[in-house]
């Protein structure tokens, strides 16, 4: 690392990092650093480290995570929520001013532990401050966390987490416990050899689920793993083998080891039933207020056109108001439990696994065939719509759209060509689902001009 700079962040950057000059006038990037603080930073310019915060900004307050900054999770845990609402509502009017539309202002929900999946790395070296580097211990060792932003080499060593929930961290406690004291070796990410490589949780209203990804097991990885799971407290402990190179926690599942196999979650008075892989969104009690807002935004017809559907929570949603509703999306597991909650609740829906830009013929038969104006919901992953799935939107005979969008800059793209297509945006609600993070959601509503 270079000799520390000196940095007054000024401004927030992309993704909710602080950008600011150093005293040779050359601009940082500074992950975890809040505009109106002085702060000494290492690293490159383009992705500063925070060593340490030299000046406090106003109003600045301490974070709650002892790994904060350093964990490539939250960023802005300095700042109150009340701040980091005024933030995002902020900067988010500035960029959507070309698309107008009414501002309804933001909703968010509790702060800390509402997080309900996270998913950790093993790691043999652990990603230490300058700091922890001066004392001269050593940075090998058993270790269970989070990447460090922008290292697949080094892990930040997490007990716990701040955003999950107090379950989900004494669930966490005991499975560090057991599998960095347990015989098998930690993965190494650069020979590719080693058994344990990562743990996911995901809370539902049934409790935690564990999911272990770990390299092929032996026989006596296998009793071990089952002899020490069912003391973990867990709903239930799901065992996937990958043993591909790349760094992510998939795999194929070898056995339940304990429990149930699937997470329930209850939204809006229904009910879902979850594969432990399918998308769902991660902060539930946000998930309400984010359903009850796509809700208001769709209003009411004959057919809803769930667009990017995951296991189908904003179109059964607001399946009331609607008397037919048709969902798409890719994950082929998240459209079986998708099509299992809208039989369950009641609700007459059809879901077709595929891509969106390539179904886009089927779509306009199922559009045409539904006889109505349909209301469409957008919910793109982060880099917006496909231009083939954009041409299909924008030539829509629909009553309305709600496009809701995860990444604002990918909703203002979109937004800016559904408008040189006809469509004006009437209204606009943010939804703070991430606090801590510069993340939110937005929800659009667009009409024909
Ligand atoms: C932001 S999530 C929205 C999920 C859902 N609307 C919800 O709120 O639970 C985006 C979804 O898009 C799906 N997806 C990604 N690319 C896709 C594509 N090309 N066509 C269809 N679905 C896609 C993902 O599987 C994921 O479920």
């Amino acid at each position: 690392m270079r000799n520390p700079a000196t940095v007054s962040i000024d401004s927030f950057g992309p993704e909710g990092s602080g950008s600011g000059l150093d005293t040779a006038g050359k601009r940082w990037s500074v992950r975890a650093a809040a505009p109106g603080s002085v702060v000494a930073v290492g690293g490159k310019p383009k992705a500063g480290i925070l060593l340490e915060v030299l000046t406090p900004a106003e109003g600045a307050v301490a974070p709650r995570c002892a790994q904060f900054g350093v964990c490539g999770g939250c960023q802005w845990q300095h700042m109150s929520l009340e701040q980091q609402h005024a933030e995002k509502h902020a900067a988010l009017t500035r960029l959507f001013e070309p698309l107008g539309g009414v501002d309804h202002g933001l909703v968010g929900a509790d702060p800390y532990g509402y997080r309900n999946k996270v998913e950790l790395s093993f790691g043999r070296l652990r990603y230490m401050s300058k700091a922890e580097l001066d004392t001269g211990i050593s940075r090998e060792g058993r270790f269970l966390g989070m990447h460090a932003p922008g290292r697949f080499d080094k892990v930040v060593d997490a007990p716990r987490c701040e955003i999950i929930s107090e379950d989900m961290n004494a669930v966490l406690a005991r499975v560090r416990a057991d599998t960095l004291a347990s015989p098998w070796a930690l993965r190494d990410p650069v020979a590719h050899v080693g058994f344990w490589r990562h743990v996911g949780l995901r809370e539902g209203r049934n409790g935690v689920l564990v999911l272990l990804f770990t390299a092929s097991g032996d026989d006596e990885q296998a009793a071990w793993l089952a002899a020490h799971a069912p003391a973990w407290g867990a709903a239930g402990v799901l065992w996937y083998e990958n043993d591909l190179p790349a760094d992510a926690a998939v795999g194929t599942l070898r056995a339940v080891l304990c429990g149930q196999d699937h997470v329930v979650e209850r939204l809006g008075g229904l009910t879902y039933r979850l594969s432990p892989t399918a998308f769902f969104q991660v902060n539930p009690a946000g998930a309400e207020l984010l359903c009850a807002t796509v809700a208001l935004a769709a209003g009411s017809g004959t057919t809803l056109v769930d667009l990017y559907c995951g296991t189908g929570a904003l179109g059964l949603a607001c399946a009331k108001s609607f008397d037919r509703v048709v969902g798409i999306d890719v994950n082929a597991t998240s459209i079986a439990d998708a099509q299992a909650n809208a039989l369950a609740n009641g609700v007459d829906a059809t879901f077709l696994a595929g891509e969106v830009e390539k179904r886009v013929a089927e779509l306009q038969v199922h559009c045409a065939a539904m006889g109505t104006h349909p209301v469409v919901i957008i919910d793109p992953p982060r880099v917006g719509l496909h231009p083939a799935a954009l041409a299909f939107v924008a030539g829509l005979d629909a009553k309305a759209l709600v496009y809701v969008a995860c990444k604002p800059s990918s909703l203002l793209r979109d937004g800016l060509a559904l408008m040189a297509a006809g469509w004006t945006c009437t209204d606009r609600w943010v939804v703070d689902l991430f606090p801590q993070t510069g993340h939110v959601e937005v929800v659009s509503r667009w009409e024909r001009a």
